[in-house]
């Protein structure tokens, strides 16, 4: 398949997102059985629609499901550092404990961003769950908010990762597996 020629090397295996994921789903269906009312889940477009769909389905609890997204203004590919939502929430969040699922935090721009966003919409807490963790790029610390949890599926090297969600020029998200490309594509 051509797709697949594209990549140099698999990082995670559809095998390994897999155990991965429904790990993350009990500790999650763990934490929240004692809550009053249902978590909801927001999932971060584009990158977490894989991510968001996968876990949902191994939470063993009522849980509610909604997306927002976050751009990022500024020149070509990069952050200017001051993201902005571009699509809220449909669901209100009002005293509700919120997950956002995220598939990437990389500096933690955009995440700082939606958990100011969520707590001003009063979010009595704001979880995040993300696929995948980059803190060697880290340049700015999120705090959750209330008794909110941190969970991530993997630490990620310093490579710049496509499939299961992530993308290069929106392209490649579809691959069950994260790889790493092959360099000429990208540099
Ligand atoms: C990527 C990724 C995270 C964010 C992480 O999204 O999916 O949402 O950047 O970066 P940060 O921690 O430096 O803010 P992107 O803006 O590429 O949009 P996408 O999800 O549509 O690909
Ligand atoms: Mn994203
Ligand atoms: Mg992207």
């Amino acid at each position: 398949m051509a797709l697949d020629d594209d990549i140099e090397r698999v990082l995670w295996t559809e095998q390994d997102i897999s155990k991965r994921v429904s790990e993350l789903a009990s500790q999650i269906t763990d934490d929240f059985t004692p809550s009053s009312s249902p978590p909801v889940l927001v999932g971060v477009a584009t990158g977490a629609f894989l991510f968001l769909a996968d876990l949902v389905k191994h939470i063993k609890l009522p849980i509610f499901v909604d997306f927002i997204r976050v751009e990022s203004y500024g020149s070509g590919t990069q952050s200017n550092g001051a993201p902005k939502i571009s699509f809220d929430l449909k669901l209100d969040i009002q005293g509700k404990h919120v997950i956002l699922v995220e598939d990437i935090v990389d500096t933690g721009r955009t995440l700082s961003c939606l958990i100011a966003h969520l707590e001003s919409k009063g979010a009595s807490s704001v979880s995040v769950c993300s696929f995948l963790d980059k803190p060697a790029r880290r340049k700015v610390q999120f705090e959750l908010v209330g008794k909110g949890k941190f969970y991530r599926g993997f630490e990620c090297p310093d490579y710049f990762v496509v499939g299961y969600g992530f993308d290069l020029a929106e392209l490649y998200r579809n691959l069950p597996y994260v790889g790493v490309l092959k360099p000429e594509l990208y540099l």
